[in-house]
């Protein structure tokens, strides 16, 4: 852990902020890169884990494309130099101008996640007077057996367009005129731990495109989106998420012939290079005997814990103290959910000292709100600081 070498030194940045190790970041990169070229797969980064500048421009240094989900993601990620042809769109709900603008810029796919969806794009297109790639998301109605906040695949989920509805639509999709339905797309959830889960995934693929197959779709690719899980608990012990055992399972299990095989990480390439470092404010004890740590940091910073009941490991990386003592960490925002975790063992904290929230590089930044109107975050870079 990077805040860990670096300790005391960290006392001269203005609290809270992100530490980004972005050595960590290069290494993820090169195995996602190296396990993927094993089998000719395709990898985008999902931009909404963290649009960090720093860090997009050391993503594209490796190749990737981009997976976005407004048009302002879309926008932001051509200005960082991904090329627009290696950038699909998703999102259930995309507003007139965002499509407008993806149509504009050409980009690899707009993943469609509804029967309208693909109606207005295709009319959208003919105003624009191109032929527009798209891609179709289905729901699979998969259970991904992870936090039923983060999956997105199960039947009754907003995203993507159910499998029946294709079916029985297929000869409305196939006549819009200004389409090219070129891809299948579908994403089960996040942060998703038990990997058998992308075997059932894989199963249903190969059912969905030999029917897209057999009802005269020409996909070309599949893009089976991103939801590789982290090691939250102890993220020293797996720095790098497992890429390659999901590469191996979807190789050994589908079964789509020559088409290109997709996929869009976001937690799993910038989750573990991202701590949120915070200073000790107060200690104070509840009347019922509860110890409480307040710090600087709150859900304006990482909303995770208070969003959907994250857990994320916390530690005192400047105390002297070898005891420790139970605390409950709380932060400033008038929320009594700003809570970033109960009866944590932590070195004796006093007023002043630095916490690190690991694993908070995915979904803290690019999360952050100015509720309280507080200041967003800064953000400090591995690479920056003399060791
Ligand atoms: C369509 C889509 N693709 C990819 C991702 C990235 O997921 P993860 O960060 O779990 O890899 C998400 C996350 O919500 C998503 O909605």
């Amino acid at each position: 852990m990077l805040s860990r070498q670096l300790g005391t030194k960290l006392l001269a940045y203005d609290t809270p902020f992100y530490l980004y190790d972005t050595a960590l970041l290069r290494q993820t990169l090169e195995s996602v890169v190296y396990e993927s070229q094993r089998y000719d797969y395709k990898v985008h980064y999902a931009i909404k884990a963290n649009y960090d500048k720093r860090l997009l421009s050391i993503i594209r240094e490796y190749g990737l494309g981009i997976d976005c989900a407004s048009g302002n993601e879309l926008r932001t990620a051509i200005e960082a130099g991904f090329d627009p042809k290696g950038i699909v769109y998703a999102g259930v709900g995309k507003r007139d101008k965002e499509l407008r603008y993806a149509i504009e810029c050409g980009i690899l796919a707009i993943n469609c996640e509804s029967i309208e969806e693909l109606e207005v794009v295709d009319a959208l297109a003919a105003e624009a007077g191109r032929k527009v790639d798209v891609a179709l998301r289905i729901n699979p109605d998969i259970d991904p057996k992870t936090n039923h906040c983060i999956d997105t695949g199960q039947a009754d989920s907003k995203f993507g367009i159910s499998y029946e509805e294709v079916l029985e639509n297929a000869d409305r999709i196939k006549g819009l005129g200004n389409l090219n339905i070129t891809g299948l797309h579908l994403h089960i959830g996040s942060q998703i731990r038990e990997l058998h889960v992308f075997e059932n995934m894989c199963n249903k693929v190969n059912v969905i495109v030999r029917n897209l197959d057999s009802l005269g779709f020409g996909i070309r690719f599949v893009d089976v989106g991103g939801g590789l899980g982290i090691n939250y608990d102890m993220p020293e012990n797996e720095p790098i998420p497992n890429f390659a055992s999901l590469f191996s399972i979807v190789h050994n299990h589908l079964d789509v012939g020559g088409r290109e095989v997709h996929f869009e990480f976001g937690r799993s390439i910038v989750g573990q290079c991202g701590e949120l470092i915070t200073k000790v404010l107060f200690n104070k004890t509840t009347a019922t005997g509860r110890r409480l740590l307040i710090v600087d940091a709150s859900m304006t910073e990482l909303i995770r814990p208070a969003l959907y009941g994250a857990y994320h490991n916390i530690e005192n990386i400047t105390s002297e103290e070898e005891a420790t003592k139970k605390y409950t960490v709380v932060g400033t925002a008038c929320e009594s959910t700003d809570v970033f975790d109960e009866n944590v063992g932590l070195r004796i904290s006093a007023r002043g000292d630095l916490l690190t929230v690991k694993s908070a590089g995915a979904y803290g930044m690019s999360m952050a709100s100015r509720y309280n109107l507080h200041d967003l975050p800064g953000a400090v870079y591995g690479d920056e600081i003399a060791k």
